[in-house]
């Protein structure tokens, strides 16, 4: 058995080697700054002596060498996963190294991977058994490049969209966030994270790295206990259900501790009373940063000291961590038996993965299980489960073919890669669909005149503009594909994504100008918007006919979007995130509590400008009155909802049928409304489907005025719709009590 295995292996392992199982670098062709795929003579031969303050990268293939690294992240090709593990080999112990990437929507930091829709796209989807499918065939690609580890998925709950990394999350809510984080844990690892095509999933930031001050990445977080609990906490429970064995803790600070250094959080809460069985890893550089920013301790040294006393299993980014944990043990600092019991579990997983028993892949069987037509049809048919319509002012769409004989498309996103959003490198050009061609597609005998604005969404120039009406207006119809880019090693450009954060939510540069300017010269314009987080396009939806919010859609997106627009596919995506009407809005969230005048999502002028769970289809659906299996139940029991759904258009639809739930009274302040249940359905026109929601003890389960987590008897109202927006409810009242009351009330 594996236990056997790992004792035995500890046995015979050094303090030095044990250590080393906790330390984390980046790979080579990182290190060295290289975009390319380096070649094996420039991996076993290229130096970078400034990367790690004193250690070239001869020093460090000499340490794999010795067994002194247990782990990489960010190798971005096979080869250097297998020359890493070679030099691993050399070792005394031959153990084999982790190597890890972030891969939330594909692989894709490997050129030739799928890229599937960004995290937000996926949310929009409201399909778990989609994003699980997505994540089972992610595993299979890193696998097959050498991969083991994946940094996903982000369970952050998103209510800043100043904060660069909403992309990345599931969006507002925890009930989704934790329908799909759990089911990227599921598809990674699967119901037993052991073989060789297995993933350890990697949840992600603990925790509150989402609601800093002023949407700053990395800046405090303040928030109560209460919050915590019942806003940030429920995804990451989710996930430890679903057996996520690793864990990355925030950049922040938590109401003044560092979350690297805070033992409560990692220890006392994440451990002992959530139950979370894998190892933590640190995230880059921020176990430094306690003393080099947070400067809760003058020295690094003592900021290792803190990091590992709280619970860091591994160290990310470079030297230092490993040196220091040594001397302390040597010094009897810190006990052996807690870095034996961690490197136990740290060596339990790769034993798990099969890492022991073939740490290579095999490069020419790579074509075999990347990109293949299974994934590609995954990504496609995400893509088009992830596409927002906002708008359809008189049926303007789907477009019928044929019907404009002249059509001008322009905008920054128009015909380039920054569809695939944050954590992709580019891809080969032939393995991508951007909007342009899939609208050429869709429309091959139509002129389609396209004006090339480069890709930097800041960089739009008042010619441009002025060349984008002329030649509007010699069409028939304007599309126009703007937004932002998060693309990671679009350096320069990058608006969104990791360290993008922005005061404003506006089209940057002169984005909104160009829309303004080709809607002033009447010709009908469709808005296509392709970015990472919610745009303020206040102007836009109240002056375009169509609006089609695309988020990153990724590799075939260009693809799903026309087809969306041409009417092959009726859009049935809903919003996973509010967006709001300016940035002075911001903080308007659907499941926010009452205020004593104008509510943050009330009507008017104080509504957002597109709410939670929102999206339209070609179609129309009718909802029965909904009903209840009971009308009331005792604590600690369940009741069914159920609605029926009818497709009452002339054409073939899915929709997403979500159930919302309200506590009326309650000892502690309760959300308007807050999500516990939906499901995603297909209807042929005409049809008609049962949708049954379970309400469940946990779905009316809250932390009352003493902070005790549990059902308070009284009465909740239900609400079942199609999306979060009062007029598209319709509310039941359910009584939950205690033998007694429930007895009264049923009479
Ligand atoms: O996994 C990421 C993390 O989300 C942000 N900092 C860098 C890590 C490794 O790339």
């Amino acid at each position: 058995p594996t236990e056997q295995r790992v004792k035995d292996l500890m046995s015979r392992m050094t303090l030095e080697e044990k250590v080393a199982q906790m330390c984390q670098y980046v790979g080579i062709s990182h290190m060295i700054g290289a975009q390319q795929a380096l070649t094996l003579q420039e991996l076993e031969t290229s130096d970078a002596s400034g990367f790690y303050p004193g250690y070239t990268v001869e020093r460090i293939r000499e340490m794999t060498r010795k067994g002194l690294i247990g782990s990489f992240l960010h190798v971005v090709t096979a080869e250097e996963a297998n020359y890493l593990q070679q030099l691993a080999r050399q070792s005394r112990l031959k153990i084999p190294l982790f190597i890890a990437i972030d891969a939330m929507h594909g692989n894709g930091l490997y050129r030739g991977a799928t890229v599937y829709p960004t995290p937000i796209g996926q949310a929009a989807t409201f399909s778990p058994s989609l994003i699980e499918r997505m994540s089972r065939q992610t595993a299979v690609e890193l696998r097959a490049c050498g991969v083991q580890w994946a940094f996903a998925p982000n369970v952050e709950i998103a209510r800043d969209p100043r904060w660069g990394r909403v992309g990345e999350t599931f969006g507002e809510d925890p009930y989704l966030s934790g329908c799909m984080g759990s089911a990227t844990v599921r598809g990674l690892q699967t119901s037993k994270l052991q073989g060789q095509d297995k993933v350890l999933a990697c949840m992600k930031h603990f925790v509150g790295g989402s609601l800093t001050t002023n949407g700053i990445n990395g800046s405090p977080a303040d928030m109560s206990e209460r919050m915590l609990r019942e806003v940030f906490l429920p995804p990451f429970i989710k996930c430890i259900d679903a057996g996520v064995m690793s864990l990355m803790p925030s950049h922040n600070d938590l109401s003044g501790i560092p979350c690297h250094g805070n033992r409560w959080l990692l220890n006392d809460l994440l451990r002992k009373e959530l139950g979370f069985k894998g190892i933590i890893v640190s995230d880059w550089l921020d176990v430094e940063r306690m003393s080099t920013l947070h400067t809760v301790v003058p020295t690094k040294e003592e900021a290792y000291l803190m990091g590992q006393a709280a619970g860091i299993d591994v160290h990310m980014h470079g030297p230092g961590f490993g040196e220091c944990i040594i001397r302390a043990v040597e010094e009897g600092k810190i006990n052996p038996k807690n870095i034996d019991d961690r490197v136990a579990e740290i060596l339990k997983l790769k034993f798990d993965l099969g890492l022991f028993e073939q740490p290579f892949v095999d490069i020419k069987a790579i074509p075999k299980a990347v990109l293949t037509a299974e994934h590609r049809q995954t990504a496609l048919d995400m893509a088009r489960r992830s596409i927002v319509l906002l708008k359809n002012e008189n049926q303007m769409l789907p477009l019928r073919r044929g019907r404009f004989s002249r059509i001008f498309i322009t905008g920054h996103n128009a015909d380039n890669q920054s569809t695939l959003g944050d954590w992709s490198f580019e891809q080969p050009e032939e393995n991508v669909i951007t909007v342009l061609e899939g609208i050429k597609a869709q429309e091959p005998d139509a002129q389609i005149d396209y004006l090339d604005v480069g890709r930097n969404v800041r960089s739009l120039t008042k010619p441009q503009i002025e060349e984008a009406v002329k030649r509007a207006k010699a069409s028939e119809l304007a599309i126009l594909v703007v937004g932002e880019n998060s693309m990671r090693y679009h350096w320069k450009e990058k608006t969104c994504g990791e360290n993008s954060d922005r005061y404003e939510l506006s089209l940057p540069g002169m984005q909104q100008q160009l829309v303004e300017a080709v809607v002033a010269t009447g010709v009908p314009t469709i808005v296509i918007l392709v970015n990472g987080r919610p745009l303020s396009t206040e102007w836009i939806a109240n002056n375009v006919p169509a609006i089609v919010e695309a988020w990153e859609p990724g590799l075939l997106g260009g693809q799903a979007l026309a087809e969306i627009l041409y009417g092959k596919v009726s859009p049935s995506a809903k919003l996973p995130i509010t967006i709001p009407r300016n940035a002075g809005q911001i903080g308007c969230y659907y499941n926010h509590k009452k205020s004593a005048y104008r509510f943050p999502y009330a009507t008017g002028t104080t509504a957002p400008l597109y709410a939670f769970g929102y999206g339209l289809s070609y179609t129309t659906f009718r909802y029965s009155r909904p009903r209840l299996s009971t009308s009331a139940i005792s604590v600690g029991d369940s009741a069914r909802v159920s609605v029926d759904v009818t497709n009452t258009g002339t054409i073939d639809a899915e929709e997403v049928v979500q159930l919302y739930v309200r506590d009326d009274y309650s000892s502690a302040t309760r959300p308007v409304k807050e999500l516990k249940g939906f499901e995603r359905i297909a209807l042929k026109a005409g049809e008609t489907k049962t949708v049954t929601f379970l309400i469940t003890p946990e779905s009316l389960s809250y932390y009352d005025a003493a902070m005790k987590y549990g059902v308070e008897p009284g009465t909740f109202t239900l609400m079942v719709g199609s999306s979060s927006r009062k007029e598209d409810l319709q509310s039941l009242r359910l009584t939950v009590g205690t033998n007694a009351t429930v007895a009264s009330s049923a009479q």
